[in-house]
């Protein structure tokens, strides 16, 4: 496996590809119900828990609710389409200021998940890609320019 992170250019959003099927063939959606429990209550923990909900039935509402997103990503129901219907990658992020540090701690905590699930190699790349590169649309802060404002804030 290679949970390698590149770069985000602020601004861009690179194509990506979505996981191959064998992902969710190997993994099965209760395998994923899973993953995303136990990531969660990954993030609540990490340096980026303060976007989420801290509180216990909150988070399993987030839970259970995200995951469908993740399940029809990986070509299983199209719960989310059902629930909410268009997914907006940027709008939904944009109410949160997102630095690339914050996606690397989000990446980090699936990294730790993903060690723990016991399926092909293979599959677990292609889930690990689409996310990887997904992700980078989600950046919309560059903490370098908000060092700078901050000095110009103090005068
Ligand atoms: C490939 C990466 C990611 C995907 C596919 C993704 C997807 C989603 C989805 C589907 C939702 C729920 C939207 C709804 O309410 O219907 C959501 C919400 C949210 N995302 Fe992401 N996200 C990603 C990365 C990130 C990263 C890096 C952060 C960094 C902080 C983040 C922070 C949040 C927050 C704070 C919410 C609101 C709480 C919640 O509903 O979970 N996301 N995201």
């Amino acid at each position: 496996m290679d949970y390698t992170v590149t770069k985000t250019k602020l601004g861009q959003r690179p194509d990506f590809k979505y996981p191959k099927p064998i992902f969710i063939e190997e993994l099965g959606e209760e395998g994923l119900v899973k993953l995303f429990s136990d990531f969660y209550d990954l993030i609540v923990e990490s340096d980026i828990g303060n976007f989420f909900p801290q509180e216990g039935e909150e988070l399993e509402k987030i839970k259970a609710h995200n995951v469908k997103f993740f399940i029809e990503a990986a070509g299983g129901p199209k719960y989310y389409t059902q629930a909410v219907g268009h997914f907006d990658m940027l709008k939904t992020h944009e109410q949160f200021s997102i630095t690339e540090k914050a996606r690397r701690e989000w990446l980090g905590c699936m990294e730790e998940v993903l060690r723990d699930v016991d399926i092909s190699d293979e599959a677990k790349q292609s889930f690990w890609d689409f996310l990887e590169v997904f992700s980078k649309h989600t950046v919309n802060v560059d903490a370098g320019l908000e060092l700078e404002d901050l000095v110009v804030k103090r005068g």
